[in-house]
């Protein structure tokens, strides 16, 4: 990887980015370049998804496996005639009732539509129309359909700010645009289309089932979504909400990895509110006894019962809104804070919730304990 000196485009007092910077972002895309953007959910890497060369500089940039596919990101459903083959009604009405917005549709693609490195080999793409006007134009200035996972080193949090992409990528991308915060605070909800109004969750996001429900359509969720610990039945188990679901390999390949994680050792806590609470204090108190720093991830609500070197509120769970908007930092200040062993708090599944603790989950790389 060699390294190169990263451009940094900031809004301006306006908030936001002059149409001289835009154009230089998206010139740089457009030749091949790798430009960090802001959209409604984390901070994106993006590159030209046609273009073999810069698609391969992200997986470079992020130390990304190689067998994990990208989502390409396009500005108006004109881009999508380039990319994907016939659409059913099913996923026209999803991209009327979502887009723009964080739901990331997979369909499949039009030979050479992209490089084979954007899919993986698939034989399918995963399209999303991000909901920020710093997005869409710079991918409507630059004109091509891009290719941007979020713009992280591999395994670390997804960023919510510039500086966070900074703290992972400074030297190894072309350049950040700084839009401030993101929204949602959690990636998109990527779905396939499995038959008249009916959807598979491959990954939970920003869309949730409920709203998907709310929209007229049936839900299911695929094995490898990382939901089954959460109340939640997934395709393939009897009490699916279609009869065609078979148990497969991950639909999604990126979901078998290891993500989002803090440097210290997490474990995800679920039960009643006074177990959970004592489970994780006695925890806590033993590993300091043993001289680690410790670090628990708890809410407004509850932040307050707990002593450890590093108590986090991680938002309210009064507004779950609000702890997917700062899930992703609160990982990264445990960092800063140097903690070696962390506790979080389980939070409701329903809304957003079930995005949150998908990502708790993995964040805890499978260390989960029911306190009772
Ligand atoms: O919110 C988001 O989706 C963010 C922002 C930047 O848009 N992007 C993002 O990208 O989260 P990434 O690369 O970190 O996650 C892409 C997910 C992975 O789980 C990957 O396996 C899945 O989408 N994916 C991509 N192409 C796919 C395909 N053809 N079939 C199934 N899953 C696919
Ligand atoms: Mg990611």
């Amino acid at each position: 990887m060699t390294t190169t000196s990263t451009v940094y485009w900031r809004s301006g007092a306006a908030g936001a980015v002059s149409a001289k910077e835009l154009q230089e972002a998206a010139d740089l895309l457009r030749s091949g370049g790798t430009v960090a953007f802001p959209t409604e959910t984390v901070y994106g890497l993006g590159a030209d998804a046609r273009s073999t060369a810069a698609v391969e500089s992200v997986f470079q940039a992020k130390g990304r496996p190689s067998d994990n596919p990208l989502i390409v990101h396009i500005a108006d459903e004109r881009q999508l005639e380039g990319l994907a083959a016939s659409l059913t009604e099913t996923e026209r009405g999803l991209m009327k009732s979502f887009w723009p917005g964080p739901l990331t549709l997979v369909l499949p693609v039009l030979p050479d539509a992209v490089s084979p490195r954007v899919t993986a080999g698939l034989d399918t793409v995963a399209v999303r129309m991000p909901d920020h006007p710093l997005a869409l134009a710079l991918i409507r200035e630059a004109g091509c359909p891009v290719a941007a996972p979020s713009a992280n080193r591999s395994g670390r949090p997804s960023p919510t700010a510039a500086s966070h992409v900074l703290e992972d990528l400074a030297g190894r991308i072309g350049g950040v645009l700084d839009g401030g915060a993101t929204g949602v605070g959690l990636e998109s909800t990527v779905v396939e289309a499995v038959g008249e109004r009916s959807v598979r969750i491959l990954r939970p996001g920003g869309v949730t089932p409920e709203q998907l429900r709310a929209a007229g359509y049936a839900v299911e969720f695929d094995a490898g979504a990382g939901i089954e610990a959460f109340g939640q039945p997934v395709s393939g188990s009897a009490v699916s909400e279609t009869a065609a679901s078979q148990p497969t390999a991950p639909r999604s390949p990126g979901m078998k990895y290891a993500h989002y994680a803090p440097r210290g050792e997490m474990t995800l806590v679920s039960g009643s509110a006074e177990a959970v609470r004592a489970y994780i204090q006695a925890k806590a108190d033993a590993a300091s006894a043993l001289g680690l720093r410790t670090g628990i991830l708890a809410y407004e609500e509850t932040a307050a019962s707990y002593r450890a070197d590093a108590v986090l509120a991680c938002g309210s769970l009064g507004k779950l809104e609000s702890a997917a908007r700062s899930l992703y930092a609160v990982l990264r200040e445990f960092d800063e804070l140097g903690a070696e062993r962390i506790w979080a708090e389980a939070c409701p599944s329903d809304g957003i919730g079930l995005a949150l603790l998908n990502r708790l989950a993995k964040a805890a790389g499978g260390r989960q304990v029911d306190a009772g």
